[in-house]
C-alpha cells in the first residue's frame, strides 16, 4: 500500500466550467484517485475553487453581485456539479478561506526571511474617478497596432498583440469608462525567481519521468532566464498582505497566481481542520516531508497553460521557503479540447458546459466519452458525432450488450441465480488468459496516466466477454447441453463482476448499478490489481438481480437536435 496525494488545477470561480476544463484536470484526477483507491492505496484527492484575481472581480461585476457573494454562490454551483459528475474529492475547498490566508502569508514571510523578496516601485494606471489602480485588463483603449477600439491593456483581441496599458491610444477604465487616468507609482513585492533558477533547474533535472511536453515547457522558461515576478496587486479582493511582514505594501493583496497553488495545501488544511483530531499532524502527514510525508507520491493534473506555474513558479515558492514541503512527483498535463475545432467560449456560450451536459444525460456517458477522447498527445475536438459513437458503440453496443445478454440468458433459463453445473474447460482457460492480458494492459496504462490507452484496453476487455458469448452461444446450447450452458453463463457472470470493478474509475455510477446485480458478492475482495482475473467473485447459486437499462442508445435525430441547439460545425448556436 502506497500513499498518493492528488490535486487537479483549481477551477476559476468565474462561472460553470465547460467540458474542456473538466477533461483537462478534474476528471482525470478523479479517475486516477478512484483507480488507486480500488488498488488498495491510501489516497487524498484535493480540489478547490480559485477565487481571486481579475476574472473573479469582472465576473462579479457583470452579475451585479459583490464579489464575496458571487464567489460563495459559484462555489456551491461548482461543488454540486462536480459531485454530480462523480468527482470523488476528499475535499473541495476555496482559496478565499482563512486557511489559505494563513498559509499564503506564511510562505510570503518565509520567502522574505530567506532573502527572495524585494520591494520595487512600479508605474501603474490609476483611475481617479474609480479611486483605484487598474490591472492591465481593466484598461481599454485603441490598439496602437491595428486600430481596434476595444483593445485590453494586456492584449488586443483583434490582432493578438501583447500590450502594456500605457501603449493604448485614448485609454479608459473598463470599470467606469472614465478617461481620467494617470500613471502613479506604487510599491510591490517581487519574488526573485532569478535567484532560485539554478535550484529549480536541478530539481527539474531529476524529473526524468515527466512527459516530454512538460519538461520542454519547463526548460524553455529556464533557458530564457527565469524573471522575477511581482506577487502583489492593488486590488480589494484577494488575500491581504500581512503588514507586520510587509509594511511597504500595506493594503495590497497577493497576486492570484501566488495564492492559488498554495490553495492545494490550504484545501488540505481545511480537510484536516474539518475531519482530524489532530489537524496539524493530519495535514503535515501529506505535505511536510520532514513530518511524515516522505513516502507520499504527489501527482498533479492540469491543462498545458498551467505547466509553467506548476513546474517553475509554485516550486519557487516551495523551494524558496527553506522548509521541507512536498514537491510534485508526477505531473500530467493535457492539450485543449476544442468544440468543432474552435474554442469553447463562456461569453458566447459556445460548446457544452458541465450543467448542460448533466441536463442531457447522466455523468457516466460524458465521463466515458471525454476520457476515451482525452486531448492527451494532441488537441482533440468535441463533435456530437464522436460523442454519439462513444455512447452507441462502446457503452450500449459493447458493455451494455455484454451485461444485458448475459443476465437475460441466465434469468431466462436458470432463474435469478448463478447457474450451477458444468466444468470449465479449454475455452474458459483461454478466455482467462486473454482477460489476464487485457487487465495487465489496462493497469499498465492507468499506472502510466495514459487515459486514452486505458479506455481502449478496458473496451477490449468488455469485448472479450462478447467474443466469448458468441463463441459459446449459450442461447443455442441451452437446448442441447444444459451443463455446458451453465458453465458458460457462470463464467460470463464472473467476467461481468470483474469488469464491474475494472470499470469503476471511469464509470462509477454504472459500477454501482452493476454491483447491485450481485447482491452476495463481497466487493471488498475485489482489488484492482493484476490478480483481478484470478479472483473468484461469484459462486454457483448466488442470487442475481437484473439491472435496469444501463445505457440508452442515442438516435441520429437526437444528436442532430443537440448539435443545432449547442451550435455545430458552423459555430453559432441557433
Ligand atoms: N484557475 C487556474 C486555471 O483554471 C488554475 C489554478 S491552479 C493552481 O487555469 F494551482 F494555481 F491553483
Ligand atoms: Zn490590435
Amino acid at each position: 500500500m502506497a500513499r498518493h496525494l492528488i490535486t487537479s488545477a483549481l477551477p476559476y470561480i468565474n462561472g460553470v466550467k465547460h467540458l474542456g476544463n473538466l477533461v483537462g484536470s478534474m476528471l482525470p484526477s478523479d479517475v486516477h484517485a478512484r483507480y488507486l483507491r480500488a488498488a488498495g492505496h491510501e489516497v487524498l484527492l484535493i480540489c478547490a475553487t480559485d477565487e481571486h484575481g481579475t476574472p473573479a472581480e469582472l465576473a462579479a461585476l457583470e452579475s451585479g453581485q459583490d464579489v464575496a457573494t458571487f464567489c460563495t454562490e459559484q462555489y456551491e454551483v461548482q461543488r454540486d456539479l462536480g459531485e454530480r459528475f462523480g468527482l470523488s474529492w476528499d475535499w473541495f475547498g476555496r482559496t478565499s478561506r482563512p486557511q489559505n490566508h494563513v498559509l499564503t502569508n506564511h510562505f510570503a514571510r518565509r520567502l522574505r526571511a530567506e532573502g527572495f523578496c524585494e520591494i520595487r516601485s512600479t508605474d501603474q494606471v490609476y483611475s481617479v474617478l474609480d479611486g483605484r489602480f487598474l490591472p492591465d485588463r481593466y484598461v481599454v483603449g485603441t490598439c496602437p497596432n491595428c486600430g481596434y477600439e476595444r483593445a485590453r491593456g494586456d492584449q488586443c483581441e483583434q490582432c493578438g498583440k501583447q500590450l502594456d496599458p500605457t501603449e493604448l491610444v485614448d485609454p479608459r477604465s473598463a470599470v467606469s469608462g472614465s478617461t481620467e487616468l494617470e500613471i502613479r507609482t506604487s510599491n510591490h513585492v517581487f519574488l526573485q525567481q532569478s535567484l532560485l533558477a539554478d535550484r529549480i533547474r536541478a530539481w527539474v533535472d531529476t524529473k526524468d519521468t515527466w512527459p516530454q511536453q512538460t519538461r520542454s515547457i519547463a526548460y524553455k522558461w529556464l533557458d530564457e532566464g527565469l524573471a522575477d515576478r511581482g506577487i502583489t496587486r492593488d486590488l480589494d479582493w484577494g488575500i491581504p498582505v500581512d503588514p507586520a511582514d510587509f509594511p511597504e505594501v500595506e493594503g495590497k493583496v497577493w497576486y492570484v497566481w501566488f495564492d492559488a497553488p498554495i490553495g492545494y495545501l490550504a484545501s488540505t488544511r481545511e480537510w484536516a481542520d474539518a475531519t482530524a483530531d489532530d489537524p496539524q499532524a493530519a495535514f503535515d502527514r501529506w505535505w511536510r516531508v520532514d513530518r511524515g510525508a516522505h513516502d507520499v507520491t504527489y501527482t498533479q493534473f492540469m491543462g498545458k497553460d498551467n505547466v509553467p506555474f506548476h513546474t517553475l513558479s509554485f516550486p519557487a515558492t516551495i523551494l524558496g521557503s527553506g522548509e521541507d514541503w512536498k514537491l510534485v512527483d508526477r505531473l500530467k498535463s493535457f492539450n485543449w479540447l476544442t468544440y468543432y475545432g474552435g474554442k469553447f467560449s463562456t461569453s458566447d456560450h459556445r460548446g457544452v458546459f458541465m450543467s448542460d451536459a448533466l441536463d442531457l444525460l447522466p455523468a457516466d456517458y460524458w465521463r466515458w466519452y471525454l476520457m476515451a477522447n482525452a486531448p492527451e498527445s494532441d488537441d482533440a475536438s468535441f463533435t456530437w458525432e464522436l460523442f454519439g459513437s462513444a455512447v452507441n458503440k462502446d457503452l450500449v453496443g459493447t458493455l451494455g450488450n455484454l451485461v444485458n445478454r448475459t443476465v437475460t440468458q441466465v434469468t431466462r433459463h436458470f432463474g435469478e441465480q448463478v447457474p450451477e453445473g458444468g466444468e470449465p474447460g479449454e475455452p474458459e482457460y483461454e478466455l482467462a488468459q486473454r482477460v489476464d492480458e487485457r487487465v495487465t494492459e489496462y493497469l499498465d496504462h492507468l499506472d502510466g496516466l495514459e487515459f486514452r490507452k486505458a479506455t481502449a484496453a478496458l473496451r477490449a476487455l468488455w469485448a472479450e466477454g462478447n467474443g466469448y458469448l458468441e463463441e459459446r452461444e449459450p442461447w443455442r446450447t441451452v437446448k442441447v447441453d444444459r451443463d455446458r450452458t451453465a458453465c458458460t453463463l457462470r463464467t460470463a457472470l464472473g467476467l461481468v463482476a470483474g469488469i464491474t470493478g475494472a470499470s469503476e474509475p471511469f464509470l462509477p455510477a454504472t459500477a454501482r448499478a452493476l454491483r447491485g446485480v450481485f447482491p452476495a458478492v463481497d466487493w471488498q475482495q475485489l482489488v484492482l490489481d493484476r490478480d483481478l482475473a484470478r479472483v473468484e467473485l461469484v459462486r454457483a447459486g448466488d442470487p442475481i438481480a437484473p439491472p435496469g437499462l444501463l445505457f440508452q442508445k442515442l438516435a441520429p435525430e437526437q444528436l442532430t437536435e443537440w448539435e443545432q441547439r449547442f451550435g455545430g460545425p458552423e459555430g453559432s448556436p441557433q
